[in-house]
């Protein structure tokens, strides 16, 4: 699998979560507690709209547009019949975050 360079742990000093563009797909990049990350879509499933344009309020992230709601560690959504945001593989190299060009669920299709 590929990867590519999206962040640096710097990035994250006094945020948790920040989305990026890859290959025209928004990706939210999250920092727990434990300072470990994950990476996963950030645009609700509904029309689209940016996740963390709106409340994040520990892992469970509520659209601001018709409040929909995902756990945003799981992909799952909380309370409509959806598919689940697509988790991406993160890794730590040195100071850098690289996240895979590939969801991870199309690894292998
Ligand atoms: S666009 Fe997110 S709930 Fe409608």
């Amino acid at each position: 699998m590929d990867y590519i360079r999206i962040a640096k742990i710097n990035d994250f000093k006094n945020k948790h979560i920040k989305s990026f563009s890859l290959f025209g797909k928004k990706i939210g990049v999250v920092k727990r507690k434990d300072n470990s990350f994950y990476a996963i879509e950030i645009s609700c499933k509904h029309q689209g709209a940016d996740l963390t344009a709106g409340k994040i309020d520990g892992t469970v992230a509520t659209c601001h547009r018709h409040q929909w709601k995902y756990d945003l560690e799981t992909g799952k959504c909380l309370n409509h019949d959806s598919p689940d945001l697509k988790k991406y593989d993160i890794q730590l190299r040195g100071e850098d975050l690289w996240i895979s060009f590939l969801p991870l669920d199309e690894w292998f299709t």
